[in-house]
């Protein structure tokens, strides 16, 4: 039976098979209303009632085959919402099924959904929906079993005054006669877990970039992004060598107005991303790597509850990284992963060693997910797959396993025992005793329960650190000479960006250097000015950290217009902390609050202390 601490849903009397949804967006209501048609079948015996999740829903009616239904909603638990119990017909017995609709509408309060003005967008001319449902937000989009330990296929009807894209292949739409509004089609054919149905509507335009790849975005930018993502197709092709044919059809890119929250989110068909990947350069698409590697490692392959969150993550953090690998070379890769332990780093001094959300596998019961967020499972998870695959005897050994892993579990949700249970099976398999004994040496309390640091310290390649750490120890030595002598534009030419946002990260963690030091770093390398939002992001911690009051406006001015939580939150609270920064950074936040994505704004809050 699976378990999953974060749904109220009864997923151990049923599943869902297939959702079909028929929603009309209202912009003016910020609504959406219509209903979720759930296909369920009994997975046990004496089977009397559904109980699906919601979050601030409001459930109008409920029935079966035209028949109403008795439901309650019940009060609601503070983090995992209302549950809704729908009393059944007949009691169901195990294999049976059974169709239950709900007709409902969403609320202001939805957390899944950002309505933005207009103004929000490229455009400015029209208004723009996104949801994001990953973790626990599907259940604030529909009513729903909102555990990934269920798997579902879905069909859709939106009915909307502008273009809709989905999480799934389109499949027409119908202009309707009075010519205002048009109902566009979709159907999900593989089985999805409930945190992948997404949906977007606003002032869209597609342009192709391969194959089987399209870009979408506002007219505006669709020049842009569709030059930044030309890597699309061979990030592809470079998966499906490594692990398992591409499975999902189509793999087209949607790029967000600027109050997306994350830098990229795999929603199958159609990956959804931030803006600041466009660089203008390339330089930043490591993220739709990333992305497409979850087609195998989330999207097949899928975690069967958030304390497992490391399978999806982990995993795909480890694909991106032989992608990359492969593409560009080993130095890369292992670059990325030295970047990686250094925000792993970070993420465990943010909590503080001991706490329990360091470990691998977490325990979630009464927990959110949203807080238990961080760069843990994804680096982590990595350094442990790292680990695994020298300690078993290299890729020779270990890429075959992960095609098998993949082939093993695809359309299935796993947990961290069903992982294990498996990599000692393959190993003995092909391998023979030899490779359990060695997997019988791996301290595995320590990598999945431990807190903190990983219990192994890899080692990765250094090659393109070292420019890094060389140039950063220069300035270091010259904290003394002021002003600094010796330094030129030409210190960082032959630099990649990650090499730059390398250099800077290495400084942040000098003592900081004099306020005269950082005028002429910025005079000479142009970072106040810098395009590419990796980069600016690392010049204004290192500001912030040195309280280089000058550039406080610009933090102020990048932090209100980034929605990418990866930035505005470290921003926000290194403003905070600043010299004279703290009312500064809430007088920010609540200035512009109606910017930030309502999980993004719930997180600031918290940041800067102004909610638990
Ligand atoms: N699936 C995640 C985003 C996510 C995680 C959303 C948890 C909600 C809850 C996505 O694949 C991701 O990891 N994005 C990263 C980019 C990546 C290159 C590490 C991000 O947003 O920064
Ligand atoms: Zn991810």
């Amino acid at each position: 039976m699976p378990y999953d601490p974060t749904s109220q849903s009864n997923i151990d009397e049923l599943k869902t098979n297939h959702i079909h949804l028929d929603l009309t967006v209202d912009f003016s209501a910020k609504t959406l209303t219509g209903s979720a048609e759930l296909e369920l079948e009994a997975v046990a015996d004496n089977v009397s009632k559904v109980v699906l999740d919601t979050s601030y829903i409001d459930v109008r009616s409920v029935s079966s085959n035209g028949r109403a239904l008795q439901f309650s909603l019940a009060k609601r638990h503070e983090k995992y919402g209302s549950a809704l119990t729908v009393a059944l017909e007949t009691t169901l017995s195990k294999g049976t099924k059974t169709k239950v609709t709900v007709e409902y509408a969403t609320t202001q309060d939805c957390t899944a959904c950002q309505w933005l003005e207009p103004s929000q967008t490229v455009g400015k001319k029209h208004p723009y929906l996104f949801t994001q449902c990953q973790a626990i937000h599907a259940r604030s989009l529909l009513p729903c079993q909102d555990s990934p330990s269920i798997k579902l296929t879905y069909s859709a009807k939106i009915t909307t005054p502008l273009r809709a894209v989905m999480s799934a292949v389109p499949t027409g739409e119908d202009k309707h006669a009075a010519g205002d509004k048009t109902t566009f089609k979709f159907e999900q054919k593989q089985r999805i877990p409930s945190y992948l149905i997404a949906l977007a509507v606003g002032n869209l335009e597609k342009r192709e970039i391969g194959p089987r790849s399209a870009v979408w975005t506002e007219p505006e930018v669709l020049e842009a992004a569709a030059w930044e993502f030309v890597d699309t197709e061979n990030f592809i092709r470079t998966g499906e060598a490594l692990l398992t044919p591409y499975d999902w059809g189509r793999y087209d890119l949607l790029v967000l107005p600027a109050s997306f929250p994350y830098g990229g989110m795999e929603n199958p068909c159609l990956t959804f991303v931030t803006p600041s990947l466009l660089a203008g350069d390339r330089s930043l698409v490591d993220v739709v790597a990333h992305e497409i590697a979850h087609s195998w490692m989330g999207n097949l392959v899928t975690t069967e509850n958030w304390e497992h969150f490391w399978l999806n993550e982990g995993f795909t953090v480890f694909v991106e990284r032989k992608i990359l690998g492969r593409m560009r070379g080993k130095e890369h890769s292992e670059f990325s992963a030295i970047l990686g332990k250094k925000a792993l780093q970070e993420s465990v001094d943010l909590y503080g060693q001991d706490h329990p959300f360091t470990a691998l596998r977490p325990c979630l019961r009464g927990e959110d997910p949203d807080d238990s967020f961080s760069r843990v499972p994804y680096e982590k998870g990595f350094n442990l797959l790292y680990y695994l695959e020298k300690h078993l005897g290299g890729a020779e050994v270990f890429e075959p396993y992960l095609r098998a892993h993949v082939q093993e579990f695809a359309g299935r949700s796993i947990n961290t025992d069903d992982w294990k249970a498996f990599l000692y099976s393959f190993m003995e398999k092909n391998f023979g005793q030899e490779k359990v004994d060695l997997l019988n040496k791996v301290d595995w309390e320590a990598w999945l329960a431990g807190t903190g640091m990983p219990p192994v310290d890899n080692k990765f390649d250094d090659t393109l650190a070292k420019a890094c750490t060389c140039l950063c120890k220069k300035w270091d030595d010259s904290r003394h000479t002021i002003p600094p002598t010796g330094f030129s534009t030409e210190d960082i030419k032959d630099f990649s960006s990650t090499q730059k946002v390398v250099f800077l990260e290495k400084v942040s963690e000098l003592n900081p250097l004099p306020h005269g030091h950082l005028d002429t770093m910025d005079k000479l390398y142009e970072l106040t000015n810098v395009r590419n939002s990796e980069i600016r992001l690392r010049w204004h911690l290192l500001c912030l950290k040195a309280d280089y009051e000058k550039i406080y406006p610009e933090v102020v001015a990048f932090a209100s217009s980034m929605g990418r939580m990866k930035m505005c939150r470290p921003l926000l609270r290194s403003l905070y902390k600043a010299k004279n920064g703290a009312e500064l950074a809430r007088e920010t936040f609540i200035k512009h609050r109606s910017f930030f994505h309502p999980i993004a704004a719930a997180m600031i809050a918290k940041d800067l202390g102004l909610s638990k």
